[in-house]
């Protein structure tokens, strides 16, 4: 029985229990404060597809199956399962009700309002800013080269995604403030992460060191967005996804958006729309740094399409091998490494019972490794994406940018985006690891380096 025949209440003793992980609470809040990502790997791998965790008396269920991201993010969506968690709950005190967090028939209309934004068209047109930010960044880097010293490329890549998310989507220059926005959307990033996964922590009025910080960094994208917005409302209603939250009049009441709900929005897109972009070229550029092989194809196919000119939205499909290595890099380091959904009643999942008000935590670095479906799965592999060898696995194995109707909207916008600013960085420089560099990673939200990623650059 598949979530899509349901239609009548389940009856929960003619289901399966889902296996319990056989640990404490607190060894279980223990295994995922330290290492999340192998907790839910391991939990999968010892105790089954689907399995429940102790967690002070919540109802707490993993999942790496790709039939289980199907039912639940397709099919299940958004009859059986919502955004109520622990994590968006978090999530809701920085972007309010945006287009990640909201629900219903609210996230319906804003998700119909920006959709237009994300035309392919539209975001086509942004191909030429992109490779410019990218030319300056490039240029920027001439005294690191000449220097030998390293630069952390993880914060090169944030301030590069920022300046473009900024210039597109809301029209504004934030390269002044990159730095600063930069840091704190760490501090915020690491405190959600921090708090979702961390139950004993102090509550938020505690002036403890890391509360502050956290309130700090609030202040100061709140600064900025509302700056955009005042900015905005002053010089008139532009084109662009801002503007068209603007221009935006409820059909009945007429009502326009208030400074609040465009906060939330913009604040949204400012997150969702960079920070995931900059951890996929963070962690595609250390694979390549890692892998010579790789490289070397890789430049060969730049040499061949491009003949090292800028390339044009006309060359993406051409690149073909670049397209194979970030789809291995989105599968081996998913920015967004796990989704989480709540049951919003009785339901059944695979032939288990799952009680409503259960948490789902849906693995998708897990899913990505799943060894019944990816062969060698921690090896970085681009030709796995070759079309003979990727027909062989299933659909809904493969799901960096989620599945069914809460998937991404910028999955295009961050494709094109990817693959311009990778083409020109290799065509640019060759970039080396600093030597002995630890690397680990840090899964607050998104899939950051936790000690950054330092690289020497070099021309090629
Ligand atoms: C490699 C880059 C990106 C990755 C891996 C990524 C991943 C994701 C994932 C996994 C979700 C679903 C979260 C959930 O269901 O709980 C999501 C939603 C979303 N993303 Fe992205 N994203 C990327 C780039 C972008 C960009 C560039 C933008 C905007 C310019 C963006 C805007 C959004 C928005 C607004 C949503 C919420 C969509 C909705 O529920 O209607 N993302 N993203």
């Amino acid at each position: 029985m598949t979530t899509q025949a349901l239609t009548a209440p389940v009856r929960p003793e003619s289901l399966q229990q889902i296996p319990v992980v056989p640990i404490s609470s607190v060894g279980f809040a223990k295994d995922m404060a330290g290492d999340p990502l192998t907790t839910v790997t391991r939990y999968c791998q010892e105790h089954g597809e689907l399995v429940r965790a102790p967690a002070f008396g919540k109802f707490l269920v993993f999942s790496r199956h790709p039939d289980h991201m199907r039912d639940v993010l397709v099919r299940g969506t958004p009859r059986f399962y919502g955004k109520d968690t622990r994590g968006y709950g978090m999530m809701r005190k920085v972007v309010g009700l945006g287009l990640v967090t909201s629900e219903g028939d609210f996230w319906k209309r804003q998700r119909r309002i920006a959709n237009p934004a994300f035309h392919r068209k539209r975001i086509e047109g942004w191909a030429d800013m992109m490779t410019t930010a990218t030319e300056d960044r490039l240029a920027s880097w001439a005294g690191t080269i000449a220097s030998g010293d390293p630069i952390d490329i993880q914060a090169e890549m944030m301030a590069l995604t920022l300046r473009i998310v900024g210039e597109t989507l809301l029209s504004v220059d934030v390269t002044g403030e990159a730095a600063e926005v930069g840091e704190a959307v760490g501090v915020v990033l690491g405190q959600v992460g921090y708090r979702t996964r961390t139950p004993w922590s102090m509550p938020e009025w505690v002036p403890t060191p890391r509360n502050l910080r956290f309130k700090r960094a609030l202040e100061t994208l709140d600064r900025v967005v509302l700056g955009i917005i005042e900015e905005r409302r002053a010089s008139g209603d532009g084109d662009d996804l801002l503007g068209m939250l603007m221009g935006m009049q409820d059909e009945e009441t007429g009502e326009r958006m208030t400074d609040l709900q465009l906060r939330d929005e913009a604040m949204t897109m400012f997150l969702a729309g960079h920070e995931t972009t900059a951890t996929n070229l963070t962690w595609t550029l250390y694979a390549i740094s890692q892998h010579p092989e790789v490289e070397r194809r890789l430049r060969a196919e730049l040499d061949e399409v491009l003949g090292g000119r800028t390339p044009t939205v006309m060359d993406l499909g051409k690149l073909e091998y670049l397209d194979r290595v970030l789809k291995e890099s989105l599968r081996l380091y998913p920015p967004v490494p796990m989704v989480a959904r709540n049951a919003l009643e009785d339901t059944e999942l695979a032939g288990y019972h799952v009680p409503k008000d259960a948490y789902l935590i849906l693995s998708t670095w897990s899913a990505h490794r799943h060894p019944d479906f990816w062969e060698n799965p921690e090896a970085f592999d681009p030709d796995r994406f070759l079309p003979e060898r990727i027909e062989s696995v299933p659909r809904h194995a493969f799901m960096p940018f989620s599945l069914g109707q809460r998937k991404c909207i910028g999955d295009r916008f961050a494709t094109m985006e990817a693959k311009l600013l990778l083409a020109m960085m290799v065509q640019g420089v060759r970039m080396a690891l600093k030597d002995n560099h630890p690397i680990e990673f840090d899964a607050n939200v998104t899939l950051r380096s936790k000690h950054g990623m330092p690289m020497v650059l070099r021309t090629p």
